[in-house]
């Protein structure tokens, strides 16, 4: 692995051990979105936008969010958030401009990746997006650890 992607993993490392900890502390959805949401757009620097989008009455809906102000709503299969729900998968977007049907919500915007999450039940119940300012700024090492991440949102 490159120099910078084991510096990234290793970032991802220990948010992932500082999320176990706080998430231990609350049981509530919201609580435990703005946990994520801070704690990893504050500790990864390529990080521009960092936030949620949960499934409400058939369309996506903005949840806790760091960054500048979002979309609101997003229907299902539309945009990278919209796709990725719909597919039930992450989709990693090195170049915005490239993604059909991608929604600009800030211009300064350049790469994205989205992972849909699950609750308690498996159900499929969101995304987590990420947007970069930096183009392709988003690899394997951001999925793997991302859906690491989203898989703590359900408490245990
Ligand atoms: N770019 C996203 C919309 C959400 S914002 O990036 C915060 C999309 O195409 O779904």
């Amino acid at each position: 692995m490159a120099r910078e992607a084991q510096i990234k993993a290793g970032r991802y490392q220990r948010i992932l051990e500082q999320l176990r900890s706080e998430l231990s502390k609350s049981g509530d959805p919201v609580a435990r979105m703005a946990t994520v949401a801070s704690l990893l757009h504050h500790r990864q620097p390529h990080f521009f936008w960092t936030g949620f989008y949960r499934l409400l009455d058939g369309q996506l809906v903005v949840g806790p969010y760091q960054g500048s102000l979002a979309c609101q709503n997003i229907e299902v299969g539309k945009g990278v958030c919209g796709t990725a729900f719909e597919r039930g998968e992450t989709i990693v977007v090195p170049d915005v401009h490239e993604f059909p049907g991608h929604i600009p919500c800030d211009a300064r915007s350049r790469s994205e990746i989205v992972v849909p999450y699950r609750d308690a039940d498996g159900v499929l119940a969101g995304v987590l997006d990420v947007d970069s300012t930096e183009p392709a700024a988003f690899d394997a090492v951001d999925a793997e650890n991302l859906e690491q991440i989203v898989a703590l949102l359900p408490p245990g």
